[in-house]
């Protein structure tokens, strides 16, 4: 699927899609109805009207697993191992001059105009959580693509988590020894790949925009910004083009996570925005951290990561499927297959350091 709007199509022609059409605020409320529909219905959500902005959010827009294999070309079976097979590919990125993303050229930037939600109650301020950072290499010249929590701080100023090892903070520390300014976009409602390729960990120096091309199965049409030179896919919904400062820092959070715990405040990078462009009747993209559409994006690349590791010793017929919901995976592999299960426990296991959950899972297995 090319874009958002084509999942939502999709969405919509299957029913799998539910509009609250009385007004909502981004503050606490939002984000309430919409895991409440969702966990009750297993739909997609689209706030019609929220409280001081114009555009209209869209929460779980990858409602199932599903919904996932059409937006991606897949078939629902060995998800890991299709991956696998296109991350061996090479996507085709294709730059246009006109884009949709540039109906609209807002130089007068007011980021408080933007459905920022506020999630929970110890979060600090509203926050972007569906947004595909976009940055250029200041020395190579790549284009590095994630996702990373930003809080509004003003009209045009945003903070930032992007620490090194992650690409983006590699990227920002190259910029910060220059002594320049990184320049960033901030991508809202990109295609099913390119969200999925910007929460993948692939090596560093592969281009994400190329990358979702190959796992999308589609080419990737570009436009480079207006006030920067970064390229952003041409079908997305909103733009923040901006630059991220050198050598300063500013207090952020604390942010509930994932892991469903605050992160606590630490001095995160500062954003500067310079320009906000979007397609005319643009949708807005809320994510909630730690709910079953973060836990998608993040699982998916986590189990290509798996397959890949054990296919290096067992026969990949014989994985099953891997499937990751939280930090561990449920894998189905042959009675006979204690190893390759213990093998998982241990990538899994050392993949982040694990946690407590993760290492009890593994002790259980081992002494299996
Ligand atoms: C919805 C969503 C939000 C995320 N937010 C953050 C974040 O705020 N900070 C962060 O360091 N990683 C965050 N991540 C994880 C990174 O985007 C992910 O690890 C990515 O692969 C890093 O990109 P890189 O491989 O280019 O370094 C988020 C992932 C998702 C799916």
């Amino acid at each position: 699927m090319k874009d958002l709007r084509a999942l939502l199509e999709d969405l919509e022609a299957r029913g799998e899609i539910a509009h609250v059409t009385r007004e909502v605020s981004p503050e606490y409320e939002l984000q309430s109805v919409a895991k409440a529909i969702h966990e009750k219905t297993g739909k997609a959500v689209l706030f019609e009207h929220v409280k001081g902005s114009e555009y209209p959010v869209v929460s779980y827009a990858l409602n199932s697993r599903e919904t996932v294999c059409r937006a991606l070309q897949m078939k629902p079976e060995k998800m890991a191992q299709q991956w696998s097979e296109r991350e061996a590919g090479h996507g085709t990125v294709v730059r246009v001059e006109n884009a949709p993303v540039q109906e609209v050229v807002e130089n007068e930037v007011d980021l408080e105009k933007l459905p920022l939600c506020l999630h929970c109650d110890g979060n600090n301020g509203r926050y972007i959580t569906g947004g595909v950072l976009i940055a250029r290499h200041p020395v190579h010249g790549d284009l590095n693509a994630s996702f990373n929590r930003c809080q509004l701080a003003g009209k045009d100023k945003l903070r930032v988590r992007m620490m090194p090892p992650q690409h983006l903070g590699q990227f920002h520390h190259a910029a910060e020894e220059l002594g320049q300014p990184l320049p960033l976009a901030i991508v809202i409602g990109a295609s099913p790949a390119v969200m999925f390729s910007a929460a993948s960990k692939i090596p560093f120096g592969r281009d994400e925009l190329e990358f979702a091309g190959t796992l999308g199965r589609e080419d990737v049409e570009v436009v480079k910004c207006k006030t920067i030179d970064v390229d952003v896919p041409a079908n997305a919904e909103l733009v923040i083009e901006g630059y991220v400062l050198p050598d300063v820092r500013e207090e952020e959070g604390p942010f509930g996570e994932f892991t469903d715990s605050y992160v606590p405040v630490m001095k995160n990078h500062v954003f500067h925005a310079t320009c906000v462009t979007h397609r005319k009747g643009a949708f807005w993209h809320d994510i909630w951290a730690g709910g079953k559409e973060d836990i998608k994006l993040l699982g998916l690349p986590i189990e290509s990561e798996i397959y890949n590791h054990i296919s290096k010793f067992a026969n990949p017929d014989d994985i099953l499927d891997i499937e990751c919901m939280r930090e561990c995976g449920v894998v189905g592999c042959p009675a006979d297959s204690c190893r390759q299960v213990k093998e998982i426990a241990h990538y899994v296991c050392n993949r982040n350091g694990g946690d407590g959950a993760v290492r009890e899972f593994i002790e259980f297995l081992l002494e299996y």
